[in-house]
């Protein structure tokens, strides 16, 4: 559950949402399966995502560990930048996807992937309940991603994400573990959310 996870609770300047508050990043994964049941929770928290016309432009290829699945989950991990091969640990690999176009005109929608965001946003959250931990990655090569995984024209792979229970931080290399311990920061609402014009600080 929550308290398994490591706890990196926001630093909030205004009261939050609990779940909100303690998701984050995690790179240390341990290799305990997850069970089938929490990632159809985790697919299930996605598909209640808000979306531009109620198009839900998200697509979620699922790689496991489990037997029979072997070749794949090494495609998966085969298509993640050097930089995140923290990841390849994780007992769950997804490759997050966005449709292009409306389906009831077939006109570009600018919004697929905002709406594919706002699904894995939901999916994290889900995560945390469910007491795994997460880790989006921008980072891996989507060429790669939409040959080894079949994904067809007019859909734009967006993400890798990591899932699993977590693990113990001391076993990530030097790099990814001082990430690992780091505590989160954010720049304060001041910088970015304005009143009523662009500039003009809303605090
Ligand atoms: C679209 C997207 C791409 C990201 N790409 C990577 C990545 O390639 N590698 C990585 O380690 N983290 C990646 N992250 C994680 C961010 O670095 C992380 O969310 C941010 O530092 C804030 O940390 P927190 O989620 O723990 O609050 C990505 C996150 C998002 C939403």
């Amino acid at each position: 559950m929550l308290q398994d996870i490591m706890d990196k609770s926001a630093k909030a300047d205004y009261p939050i949402n609990a779940l909100i508050a303690k998701r984050w990043s995690a790179r240390a994964f341990s290799d305990r399966p997850v069970e089938k049941q929490k990632i159809m929770s985790l697919l299930e928290a996605a598909r209640w995502a808000p979306s531009s016309s109620n198009e839900q432009p998200w697509r979620f290829i699922v790689f496991t560990i489990e037997n029979g699945s072997k070749e794949r989950m090494e495609e998966a991990r085969s298509v993640l930048s050097e930089g995140n091969s923290y990841a390849k640990r994780a007992p769950v690999l997804m490759c997050a996807a966005a449709k292009k176009t409306y389906t009831h005109n077939d006109k570009d929608n600018r919004h697929h992937m905002h709406d594919v965001g706002a699904a894995t946003a939901y999916m994290f959250l889900e995560a945390y309940n469910q007491g795994l931990a997460m880790h989006v990655m921008g980072g891996f090569d989507a060429e790669k991603a939409r040959q080894l995984f079949g994904i067809p024209d007019g859909f734009e792979p967006a993400t890798m994400i990591a899932i699993g229970y977590y693990g113990n931080p001391e076993t990530l290399p030097k790099k990814p573990r001082e990430k690992e311990l780091a505590p989160r920061s954010r720049k304060p609402a001041g910088e970015w959310a304005f009143f009523g014009q662009w500039g003009s600080s809303i605090i």
